[in-house]
């Protein structure tokens, strides 16, 4: 193997430019040149008119200097012509003709499927799990989600803070799509009262009487953590009607969200003010933190020594504290676990 490249893709996530340095010294190290390939799997698809907007030579002057930057230097995408056969035969021969030997591809799933149909196309890939979302079951940490819970404990202490002294409820929600981890975390390392997530079903009514019971204790300031696929889990409610009827517009159809739940809350719970904060794109765009540095570092290590071993179709993830991989496929198939009794803990006051 000579030349390797790498790109990011799907979501942005803390850590891909750690990755993607580390990737560049090993890649430097090991004598092997490196090609940065931007918007994820799109800057192969030749769509660009200069191959210049697609691909980059990374040298390590570059590359040494964005390691702590948040963000993706590459830039990084959703790919949607990936699921078609025919341009993914596009993007391997693309491979082929820059004499691209192998791929690193940094993302969640999504790209981990893209880079599966590489491998079966003969293009020799490796996966670093790059989401924050933490929704890959077969490692204990994806690059990104302990930066996220940071950023997201963080905002929920000070919003606890403004929360006590104006004796108001607070709703904050979080990411993570259909992965309810960031939430319990940040639920479980604030002291927040109520959690709610996509993996437990739950009742707009219930959630309102227990937070009466916290208000009758004393309690005015109790947060509901709610990650942002809670919604899909909740039981059927009818916002429209029951806004409409107690004072507050509400248009037909409109999605539920942390601003109309705050509203909910706040007519079921004798008008106490509850507030609603979306922490939103701040969770992605922070810097890393320690941990996902140095387990960008580590696993863009292993990816390309990999690579040089010619093994390919396998992903890194992270195992009782160390760095390990295993096959793209058993990754793909590991079933998820949601901790349940953390869960009931949280929720129990
Ligand atoms: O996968 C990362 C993530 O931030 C999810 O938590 C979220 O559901 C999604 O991406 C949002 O994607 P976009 O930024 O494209 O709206």
């Amino acid at each position: 193997m000579r030349k390797i490249g790498v790109l990011t893709s799907g979501g942005d996530a803390p850590g891909m430019n750690a990755a993607v340095m580390s990737i560049a010294r090993s890649a430097a190290l090991y004598g092997m040149p490196l090609v940065g390939i931007k918007r994820g799997y799109n800057g192969l698809l030749r769509k660009s008119t200069s191959i210049y907007d697609d691909m980059e030579d990374l040298h390590l002057d570059t590359v040494l200097d964005i390691a702590d930057r948040p963000g993706t230097y590459l830039r990084t995408a959703r790919c949607m012509e990936f699921h078609d056969p025919a341009w993914r035969e596009v993007a391997a021969n693309t491979l082929r003709a820059m004499e691209i030997d192998g791929l690193v591809v940094i993302g969640g799933d999504g790209s981990f499927h893209g880079a599966e149909y590489l491998c079966q196309l003969g293009i020799p890939c490796i996966g670093i799990p790059g989401t924050i979302d933490n929704d890959l079951p077969y490692t204990e940490m994806t690059l990104g989600y302990d930066t996220a819970v940071n950023v997201c404990v963080e905002a929920v202490r000070s919003i606890r803070a403004t929360s006590r002294s104006h004796d108001r409820p607070a709703v904050v929600e979080v990411m993570g799509r259909h992965c309810g981890d960031i939430a319990l975390t940040t639920a479980v390392s604030t002291g927040a009262e109520i959690v709610l997530v996509p993996e437990v079903p739950w009742k707009v009514e219930d959630v309102a009487a227990r937070l009466n019971r916290l208000i009758a204790k004393g309690n005015t300031r109790a947060t509901i953590v709610v990650a942002e696929g809670c919604w899909e889990s909740m039981e059927p409610f009818d916002m429209y009607t029951y806004l409409n009827t107690h004072g507050k517009r509400c248009y037909e159809g409109e999605p539920i969200s942390a601003v109309r739940f705050a509203s909910i809350m706040k007519r079921m719970c004798g008008n106490v003010e509850a507030r609603a904060t979306v922490i939103g794109y701040t969770q992605r765009g922070a810097e890393p933190t320690a941990r996902d540095s140095a387990f960008a570092f580590e696993a863009g290590n292993l990816a390309v020594r990999l690579l040089r071993d010619g093994i390919s179709n396998q992903v890194i993830g992270m195992k009782e504290g160390k760095v390990f991989y295993m096959s793209i496929d058993e990754a793909l198939r590991s079933e998820r676990s949601f901790n349940r009794e953390l869960y009931n803990l949280v929720n129990s006051l």
